[in-house]
């Protein structure tokens, strides 16, 4: 452990989930290309969410992180990012107005591109080809061409994070998030939903509040914190020769951060204590997280924890847990223990998604609203038992009005899949069903605040 760290150094431990490439010049080349490509965020931002996710770990706000499964080419459009971007400050506004903290709001965003995959090959009607792994690496058509990595493709979806992150930057900042449009976030579709009622109502009283605030002088011109907000970007560093292509030293900030995001994580799939992703990240400097499964022992997250954050700094490292709402309420607790007997600070975060994905008989992968609702309210519940805080909530979805998951207040079914299912790889949340989920932990939080009225 006392190894000298690298931008290199993971390259001499086991790799997984890496994508041949044939053409090792050609990646050579745009690796090269990539390592003078100015910057996608600033080290002094990361810093600002770690201090931000330690106001988490404290309970003093609370973490919102959601976006696609992953970001495509095709769907590359400014709708879409704009309708991402209002679902997680609509959430947010729910979560911050009924729970009285800040929410720190992250976008799985600008460069959540690469996928592990469970299986490196895909098998159609006897014809077996490598695995589709994310719009920068390969393409999805079931081609052997469009099968075999292309470096070329990590260029583009550097420019589009890029020009993503930037559309992100000017609605926080421009005054698109001025709370006072609080009404015009409303999305159309949503105007006559269960989820949009409540909405109407907690906006409602947002505009009552801010009209007595006008009046007693507060307005967005003498108060910023209502004209603009603060968004962040996270996505899985899975491509370890990209992430370090985009690692670098900075002044006034020592050590090596990851500038091609403000948070990375580390998926289950490559989360091996003594594997390459968890020596990439140990010498990063960014706020990092990582995804916790169900076959995780307490031992092994112990042994995470001192490599990843041997110095107990506040808000440095994240456990992302994801173990389905079959499995959480006895997988969850022993960690929790452990963690909390060991006496280290870590922020705990829910991922009601990846453990609860399941195949149609019509050949759908979805997901049941209420196995995602409930994974969410068991951590809450598991986490106040432990004597630990659930910080925050990890979620896989859209503004737009997919049907990719099942169930909500709109009742979907499976018939309904096919009229709008759009994600190329895993099933998410659409607009009111990401409401809801907002709706919900407010009603959780509030009872386990208040625990006679439960
Ligand atoms: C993901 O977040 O898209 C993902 C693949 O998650 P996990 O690593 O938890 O399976
Ligand atoms: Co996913």
């Amino acid at each position: 452990m006392a190894q000298s760290w690298t931008p290199q150094s993971w390259q001499e431990k086991p790799v997984r989930q890496m994508p041949d490439y044939p053409d090792k010049a050609a990646l050579d080349a745009v690796l090269g290309k990539l390592r003078t490509h100015p910057p996608l965020v600033f080290a002094g931002e990361a810093r600002n969410l770690q201090a931000g996710l330690g106001q988490v770990a404290e309970g003093k706000a609370f973490l919102l992180q959601g976006g696609d499964c992953a970001e495509s080419f095709a769907e590359f459009h400014p709708d879409n990012i704009r309708d991402t971007f209002r679902v997680l400050l609509q959430m947010a506004v729910v979560l911050t107005f009924a729970a009285g903290v800040p929410v720190v709001k992250v976008g799985r965003i600008a460069g959540q591109f690469a996928k592990p995959r469970s299986d490196d090959f895909e098998t159609q009607a006897g014809v077996t080809l490598p695995s589709y792994r994310g719009d920068n690496i390969n393409g999805g058509e079931f081609t052997s061409e469009a099968r075999i990595p292309d470096p070329q493709r990590l260029m583009q979806a550097t420019a589009q994070s890029a020009a993503t992150l930037n559309l992100l930057r000017a609605f926080a900042q421009g005054g698109y998030a001025d709370l006072h449009n609080v009404h015009r976030w409303m999305l159309g579709f949503i105007a006559d939903s269960p989820a949009g009622e409540q909405y109407k109502g907690l906006a409602q009283r947002i505009s009552e509040t801010l009209e007595f605030m006008a009046a007693c002088g507060i307005t967005s011109d003498s108060v910023p914190q209502l004209r603009a907000t603060d968004f962040y970007t996270s996505h899985e560093a899975l491509l370890l020769p990209y992430e370090e292509s985009l690692t670098r030293q900075v002044p006034r900030h020592w050590g090596w951060f990851n500038l091609s995001t403000h948070y990375p994580w580390i998926g289950m799939r490559t989360a091996a204590v003594d594997g390459a992703h968890a020596e990439y990240f140990r010498g990063i400097r960014n706020p990092i997280a990582l995804k916790v499964g169900p076959s995780v022992t307490p031992d092994q997250l112990l042994r995470t924890i001192d490599l990843l954050n041997p110095e107990d700094e506040p808000g440095r490292l994240t456990f992302i847990h994801r173990m389905g709402a079959t499995g959480i309420a006895e997988k969850l607790p022993p960690l929790l223990d452990a963690v909390r007997r060991d006496g280290r600070r870590v922020l705990w975060v829910c991922d009601p998604m990846h453990g609860n994905t399941e195949s149609t008989s019509n050949g759908y992968k979805t997901r049941r609203f209420r196995n995602i609702r409930s994974e969410v309210e068991q951590s809450f519940e598991l986490h106040a038992a432990a004597g630990t805080r659930l910080g925050g909530v990890h979620l896989e979805l859209t503004g737009e009005d997919v049907t990719e998951c099942l169930g909500g207040a709109r009742e979907l079914t499976e018939s309904d899949l096919e009229r709008a299912y759009l994600s190329t790889v895993d099933p998410r949340l659409n607009y009111e069903q990401a409401l809801e989920i907002a709706m919900l932990i407010v009603r959780k939080q509030a009872q386990l605040a208040t625990p006679a009225s439960a």
